[in-house]
């Protein structure tokens, strides 16, 4: 609700060229208003949009233009449009009335005319402009309030899905610290992942996930007695099949969670140890059943196994490994994910420079990691 209070002050704009009428207006409103005046027609609209009055008196009959051709322009115009204009004249018939509210007008006031109704309507117009303004304000601020709420939902809920990667990225690093003395296996494999999703031109979204689901792919391991995972030997056949049960434990951890990134995880951790032809486990899929994370992973997965050293062996030189990972296309791994891999070779040989030796490393290399 606007109180008549803040309406003092308000800018009104009289056009008339008779003197008489310009006085009677002036002093009507000289105490209450700032009022402007101009005796011209065609000057008007320059002035209104200079001026930006709260509200235009708009005499009709006027030397040059007149008030119907001022009120057309003034409602053409993008910084005039939104003022209200009241026709103040001596044209009385009903057809000009109509034709002044065709125009836009918000108000149709005849002379000669009582000086308290005039007073009156001009006050009441000034209040809905006011009332409209205020709406206008108040939507804003609420919009602005929201944007603002939206970001800060956004904020905390980004917040708290990292915090939750972060806890099973570490927990991934525990699993890996019992048969690699770094733990630095897992953050490899998310790097190399990155760099062949995007030689096969997965989507930027999907890469970022993947950079960050694919460490998480044995958290699993963490289920396997020492015993098994450290055994420097080759496992007996029951010890494989409990082995081979962290694809399904991982899967189990990361089941149900709200993040995308975990989902992925977990579609990760249950397929990454798959074959292309079919050979793998747990569920013994083949070629494109086989989810496309999880064909990545597989070969980024053994790349680094094969090049690393573990309790129960020497790490194979990387020709070795390379020609290994060769002979598989097309039954271990995926053809085209094979051929990827070989073309960003050289890149994955750098990071696997740059991330063997360090002992520290952390999770902040997957937020950073370049997509472009
Ligand atoms: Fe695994």
């Amino acid at each position: 609700m606007v109180d008549a209070k803040e309406l003092a002050g308000s800018k009104i704009f009289l056009v008339e060229d008779c003197v008489d009428y310009i006085d009677i207006v002036v002093e009507t409103f000289a105490h209450m208003y700032d009022v402007i005046v101009s005796r011209n027609g065609s000057e008007a609209v320059k002035v209104a949009m200079e001026e930006q009055p709260d509200l235009i008196l708009l005499d009709i009959v006027m030397k040059g233009i007149n008030g119907y051709e001022v009120c057309k322009d003034l409602k053409k115009n993008k910084e005039t449009a939104s003022i209200p204009v009241i026709f103040l004249t001596g044209m009385t018939s009903a057809d000009s009335k109509k034709t002044g509210f065709d125009l836009g007008a918000v108000d149709y006031i005849t002379k000669p005319f009582e000086t308290e109704e005039l007073k009156a309507r001009v006050a009441n117009h000034l209040i809905v402009k006011k009332a409209r303004e205020n709406l206008v304000l108040q939507k804003q601020l609420l919009e602005k309030k929201v944007e603002e709420r939206t970001f800060e939902l956004k904020e905390t809920s980004r917040k708290m899905e990292m915090a939750s990667i972060e806890a099973i990225l570490r927990l991934s690093r525990a699993a890996e610290y019992r048969d690699d003395d770094t733990g630095n296996h897992v953050f490899r494999v998310g790097v190399y992942c990155a760099e062949i999703a995007k030689k096969l031109g997965l989507d930027r979204g999907n890469i970022k996930k993947l950079s960050m689901a694919a460490p998480m792919h044995d958290v699993g391991k963490i289920g396997i007695p020492d015993k098994i995972l450290q055994k420097p030997g080759k496992l007996d056949e029951e010890e494989w099949e409990i082995m081979k049960q962290h694809s399904l434990m991982g899967a189990k951890i990361l089941e149900g969670s709200s993040s995308s990134i975990i989902n992925m995880a977990e579609i990760i951790a249950r397929g990454h140890h798959e074959k292309w032809n079919g050979k793998g486990y747990p569920d013994g899929k083949n070629g494109e059943e086989i989810p496309i994370f999880c064909r990545i992973v597989a070969i980024a997965d053994v790349f680094d196994a094969l090049t690393t050293e573990r309790p129960y062996k020497k790490p194979f030189s990387i020709e070795k490994s390379l020609k290994i990972l060769k002979e598989e296309r097309g039954k271990h791994f995926d053809p085209d994910v094979v051929d990827a891999f070989f073309a960003v070779k050289n890149i994955i040989l750098e990071i696997k420079e740059k991330y063997s030796d360090v002992k520290k490393i952390d999770g902040s290399v997957f937020w950073s990691i370049e997509l472009d």
